[in-house]
C-alpha cells in the first residue's frame, strides 16, 4: 500500500515536466514554482522553454521519438526528481487531420510517454510519482450515455484510440502512476476558449452544430489544484476523469459564455462550414460526451468551479482584465 506522503512529510521539491510550455503546462508550472518547488522542464526547445519562465526553471532537451532507449540526460532528470508530470503531444484541435497528422498526435504522446516510462525505469534514483495525461475522448461520443471510470470498454474512434495507446503507455513505470483524461480544459489563455472569447465579444459566436451536444469541462484553476495535490498525496493512484461535476450541453454552455460577456448569443455556427474548415477535427466541437468525476469526488477532491456559468464570469473577468491586456 502507498504511504501518504502528507502523513509523512516527504513533500515533493523536485518536479520533472514535460510539455510545461503549453497552455495548462505554464499555469501549472507557475503554481509549482510559487510553491518553492524546483522546476525542470523537458522541452523540444530548451531556450525557450527557459526564457517562457524568465530563467525560473531548468530545461533538458526532449523529443518524442520511437528510440528504444531515452537521451542520458532525460535519464539524469528523472534521477534528480522526486514527481515527473507528462503533459506533451502535438496539438489536437488547430488543423484538420491529414494522415502525416494523425501519426504526429499518436506518437508525440505515445512515444513521448513511452520514453519517460523507460527513464523511470532506468534511473538510478525513482521518483515517487509519474503523472501523465490522456482525455475525456477515451469514451469516444455520445449525447445519451454518461460516462465514469467504470465505464467499459472505450471508444472506438480515433481520439479514442489516441487516449488508449496514451494511457497504455504510461503502464509498468514501478511507481505510483496517476492519469488524468482531461476534460475541455477552460481558461483565458489558450485551449478552447481561447478562440470563442473573441468572436462571442464580437457578437459572432453562437453553438456549433445541434448544441445539443456534451462538454465535460473542467476550469483551469481546479486542474492544476488537483496536479498539486496528486503530486504529494499518495490516496492518488490509477485513472481520474478530471472533469468538473457538471457538464453542460453545448448550447447552454454558450448561453453562459455570452451572458458573462453580457453579449447575445449569435446565429448557430453550421456543421458543414465547421466540417470543411476542420475536417474530423471538427468532432471536437461537434460531438462530445458526459463525463462525470466519479473518483475524484470519491477521494474528497473539492472544485473551485463545479457549474459553468461561475467558471466562464471568472475567466472572462480575467481575460478583460487590464493588467492582463496591457
Ligand atoms: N487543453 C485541453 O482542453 C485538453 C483537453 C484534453 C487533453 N489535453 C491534453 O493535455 C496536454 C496539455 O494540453 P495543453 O492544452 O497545455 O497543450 P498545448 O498547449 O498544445 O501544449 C502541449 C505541449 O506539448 C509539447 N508538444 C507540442 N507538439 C509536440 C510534438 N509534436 N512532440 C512533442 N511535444 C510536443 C509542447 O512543448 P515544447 O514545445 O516545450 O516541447 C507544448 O507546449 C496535451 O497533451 C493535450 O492533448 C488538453
Amino acid at each position: 500500500m502507498w504511504m501518504n506522503a502528507e502523513a509523512t512529510g516527504a513533500e515533493t521539491k523536485n518536479v520533472l515536466v514535460s510539455g510545461g510550455t503549453g497552455f495548462v503546462g505554464k499555469a501549472l508550472v507557475r503554481k509549482l514554482i510559487t510553491s518553492g518547488k524546483r522546476v525542470t522542464l523537458l522541452s523540444r526547445d530548451e531556450e525557450r522553454a527557459r526564457r517562457t519562465f524568465n530563467y525560473k526553471i531548468e530545461a533538458v532537451r526532449f523529443e518524442a521519438t520511437g528510440k528504444e532507449e531515452p537521451e542520458r540526460a532525460v535519464i539524469r532528470a528523472v534521477s534528480e526528481c522526486d514527481a515527473v508530470i507528462n503533459l506533451a503531444g502535438e496539438p489536437i484541435s488547430d488543423r484538420r487531420w491529414t494522415l502525416p497528422r494523425r501519426a504526429r498526435i499518436l506518437q508525440s504522446r505515445v512515444n513521448g510517454t513511452r520514453q519517460l516510462v523507460r527513464a523511470i525505469q532506468r534511473a538510478d534514483k525513482k521518483p515517487r510519482v509519474l503523472i501523465s495525461t490522456s482525455a475525456v475522448g477515451y469514451y469516444g461520443t455520445s449525447e445519451t450515455i454518461t460516462f465514469d471510470e467504470d465505464t467499459h470498454p472505450a471508444g472506438n474512434d480515433f481520439l479514442a484510440a489516441v487516449a488508449i495507446a496514451w494511457e497504455a503507455a504510461a503502464q509498468d513505470a514501478g511507481v505510483r502512476t496517476v492519469i488524468n483524461r482531461f476534460g475541455i480544459v477552460l481558461g483565458p489563455d489558450g485551449g478552447a476558449l481561447s478562440k470563442m472569447l473573441p468572436l462571442f465579444n464580437l457578437f459572432v459566436g453562437g453553438p456549433i452544430g445541434s448544441g445539443n451536444q456534451w462538454i465535460s469541462w473542467i476550469h483551469l484553476a481546479d486542474l492544476t489544484e488537483l496536479i498539486m495535490r496528486e503530486l504529494d498525496s499518495d490516496n492518488f493512484s490509477g485513472v481520474y476523469n478530471a472533469t468538473a461535476p457538471h457538464p453542460v450541453r453545448f448550447g447552454a454552455f454558450c448561453d453562459a459564455l455570452a451572458k458573462a460577456l453580457r453579449r447575445p448569443n449569435w446565429l448557430p455556427v453550421p456543421s458543414l462550414a465547421l466540417q470543411l474548415i476542420l475536417g474530423e477535427a471538427a468532432e471536437l466541437v461537434l460531438k462530445g460526451q458526459r463525463v462525470l468525476p466519479k473518483r475524484l469526488l470519491e477521494n474528497g477532491f473539492k472544485f473551485q468551479f463545479e457549474d459553468v456559468q461561475p467558471a466562464l464570469e471568472d475567466i472572462v473577468a480575467s481575460w478583460k482584465s487590464p493588467a492582463r491586456q496591457g
